[in-house]
């Protein structure tokens, strides 16, 4: 599976979502989606599932254009969109049953596949006769995880799977869309990088509408390397007082004292060492090189 997006825009009133956008996606490895509150991820999303219409620009499927063909993306694809929908009323097996019947999937098989993704997502224990309306947040999260892989589909497209996820769902998760990723195109967005970092082949940060970077992990991690610094203040330093000095990616209270990471051009303090970014470093860094553009 191939996608390629040439050139897309969507515009809102006088709002640019997307300005000029132009990506290549490839099944084989999870491709990670980041970028600030308001950057177009989900706007993204909504064009490439054929939800919303670009307002320029094109998008190809194994070379053939969705936003002529929708029914081909829709065919091929699956969604957990941001907002996960659910009907109240129903019980999980309920709801399940009734996305199978949309999808077109034979009761035979849903039976089959229902009883998979739930044992997948953890979802077993639920009580048979609970609807999704006393569903905890993370549960409707893990719901929409079931939905978006009913089916088989061989595109995966998911905004912020594992937000109000508890940490050994994340993980859950995350091990799932990786292995998923082998075979199938899988595109997650979401705000913690640690969710990415292990597993993402490509990475894509969008920022005002526009790609910032596309490419691998390790390459972002080196535009950083010389911008990362670690030291230790002493235990009653203000932590404004070390905002001061860079962007702060982490501070740790030690047993010697406070221990930052800081994003900078020069080094901070007298006694800081520079050190390897991760990949939280270098995402804070290209933010930072944006904010002085
Ligand atoms: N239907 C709409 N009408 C008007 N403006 C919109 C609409 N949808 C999105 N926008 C605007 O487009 C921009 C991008 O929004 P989008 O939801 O794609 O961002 P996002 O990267 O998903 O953010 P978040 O991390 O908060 O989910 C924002 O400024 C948003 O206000
Ligand atoms: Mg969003």
């Amino acid at each position: 599976m191939e996608i390629k997006v040439e050139n897309l825009s969507k515009n809102f009133k006088n709002k640019k979502a997307l300005n000029n956008v132009s990506l290549d996606l490839q099944s084989g490895g999870l491709i990670g989606l980041i970028g600030p509150n308001g950057a177009g991820k989900s706007t993204l999303f909504n064009i490439l599932t054929t939800l919303q219409k670009p307002t320029t620009g094109k998008i190809f499927l194994n070379n053939k254009d969705i936003v002529k063909n929708p029914s081909l993306m829709q065919k091929n694809m699956g969604f957990m969109p941001q907002k996960v929908p659910f009907l109240p009323n129903l019980t999980l097996k309920e709801y399940l049953n009734y996305i199978a019947g949309i999808k077109g999937i034979p009761a035979r098989n849903a039976k089959m596949e229902i009883e998979s993704l739930i044992t997948k997502f953890n979802l077993l224990t639920v009580p048979k006769k609970q609807t999704l309306s006393h569903f905890s947040g993370g549960m409707i999260q893990r719901v929409g995880m079931c939905v978006a892989l009913m089916g088989n589909p061989q595109i995966i497209v998911v905004d912020e799977p594992t937000a109000g996820l508890d940490p050994e769902e994340r993980i859950n998760l995350r091990n799932i869309l990786s292995e998923l990723a082998a075979e199938k195109l899988v595109i997650m967005s979401t705000h913690i990088i640690s969710d990415i970092e292990a597993v993402a082949n490509k990475i894509i940060v969008l920022k005002d509408g526009k790609v910032k970077y596309d490419g691998s992990a390790i390459d972002l991690m080196s535009k950083a390397s010389k911008n990362v610094w670690s030291m230790t203040f002493p235990t009653q330093t203000s932590i404004k007082e070390i905002e001061k000095l860079g962007k702060v990616s982490s501070i740790v209270q030690t047993m010697d004292g406070i221990q930052a990471r800081i994003i900078a051009n020069q080094k901070p303090t007298a006694n800081s060492i520079n050190v390897k970014p991760h990949l939280e470093d270098a995402y804070l860094f290209l933010e930072s090189e944006g904010d002085k553009a």
